[in-house]
């Protein structure tokens, strides 16, 4: 009754924000994301009836505060399965928590699987993208690999919301250079940013109006490799997230005084015929999204920036891995 899994992390290029319904978690929008090589989360989960009740550990840490959104997945995942046993779950990431780099995606799509997998279910890939999503609306993507499409649906059950492939990592091997321009964990997590921006953001309703047709050019872009329109419709659907949220009341500004650098850099970059495009979660970083050929060309330039405290750099990697 023990199983561990590895699952990454994701990046958004058509951004999620929003929900249709907030207890089943359904997005308002549908996303696409790729799925990052070099970070992930491994999680382990055993089910075991010596135990009093459900335990989290991050890091070999204690976290009673992230306590109760485990137990929500494994109390599905017991229902499923029609056990009552609590189960110690101990995960841990190979880069920063709570910052911008989507530990909540490669987290809750690592503890779905690996409680699944402890109790024996055999869900298909579609299911646990849908029971991922429960925890967290961007770990329906990290169950699979490369190039990833999120389905909104349109179900009450939620039943259609779901993420599947929409082309390998080795068809077209973009890199994700990622400046870190701050530490710690952010203030106002990404759940609590969308509902605010539902309920005061007047550009909210705009947001979700114009996303199908963001995600039809990201598409498109995708498939046929054009990096110039995934580059505009990428840096489009990021800005066009983050002004929703500025204009939240009380505002919410993910960005520090080197986030707006590394942008400029990019269009520096941009300008000088260098192809890369940015992209920014719920958090200060800046993922640059580029081709192989020009990574070293990006990375000396964002470590060049002020205010970057670090360069991480990724390839697009692969889906759920047992371990
Ligand atoms: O997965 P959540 O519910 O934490 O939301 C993620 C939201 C963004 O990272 C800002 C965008 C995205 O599509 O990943």
């Amino acid at each position: 009754m023990k199983a561990r899994v590895r699952a990454r992390a994701n990046i958004a290029l058509i951004k999620y924000w929003g929900k249709a319904d907030d207890r089943l978690n359904i997005p308002a929008v549908g996303s696409i994301s790729v799925t990052l090589d070099r970070l992930w989360s491994d999680t382990e989960v055993e089910f075991s009836d010596e135990l009093s009740g459900d335990e989290f550990l991050l890091g070999g840490t204690s976290r009673p505060d992230q306590l109760a959104r485990a137990s929500n997945t494994l109390d599905l995942v017991r229902e499923l399965a029609g056990v009552t046993l609590p189960a110690r779950v101990s995960s841990e990431n190979n880069f920063p928590t709570g910052a911008g780099l989507a530990s909540s995606a490669s987290g809750f799509a690592a503890l779905s699987a690996a409680a699944t997998r402890a109790l024996g279910l055999e869900l298909t890939e579609r299911e646990l993208s849908v029971l991922a999503r429960r925890g967290s609306g961007s770990a329906a993507r990290s169950i699979f690999g490369g190039f990833v499409e999120m389905h909104a649906g349109s179900a009450v059950d939620g039943s259609d919301s779901y993420a599947e492939p929409l082309l390998d990592a080795a068809a077209w091997p973009l890199v994700v250079v990622i400046a870190i321009t701050g530490r710690g964990e952010k203030p106002v997590g990404s759940r609590s940013g969308m509902a605010a921006s539902a309920a005061t953001s007047p550009y909210y309703s705009a947001w979700v109006e114009t996303s199908a047709a963001d995600l039809a050019l990201g598409r498109s872009a995708i498939l046929a490799k054009d990096f110039a329109a995934l580059a505009r419709v990428a840096e489009h659907s990021c800005l066009k997230m983050h002004a929703a949220a500025m204009a939240n009341q009380p505002p919410l500004l993910y960005w520090n005084p080197a986030t707006v650098a590394c942008l400029q850099a990019c269009a520096a970059l941009q300008a000088a015929g260098t192809p890369v495009f940015f992209t920014i979660d719920a958090g200060p970083q800046v993922k640059a999204v580029c081709t192989p050929d020009v990574v070293p060309t990006v990375v000396t330039a964002l470590r060049g920036v002020p205010g970057v405290i670090d360069v991480i750099e990724s390839g697009l990697g692969p889906g759920l891995e047992a371990l």
